[in-house]
């Protein structure tokens, strides 16, 4: 995935979001009905860059 410089981004951390790898707000929801706290990832890259990016919570 390629990342622009100085741009917000917010990756999934709970697997749930429709648009995935990035956080669509649904760990909201989840954290109310089962009492837990997950929380996007939050990165704001100081140059542009390529990364890989995978979690262990995400089924693909
Ligand atoms: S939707 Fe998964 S962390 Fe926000």
């Amino acid at each position: 995935m390629k990342l622009s410089k100085n741009m917000k981004y917010s990756f999934c951390t709970c697997g749930l979001s429709e648009t995935l790898p990035i956080c669509d707000h649904s760990h909201r929801e989840y954290n109310l009905i089962n009492n837990t706290n997950y929380k996007s990832l939050k990165i704001t890259p100081d140059s542009d860059v390529n990364v890989d990016v995978k979690s262990s919570t995400w089924k693909s």
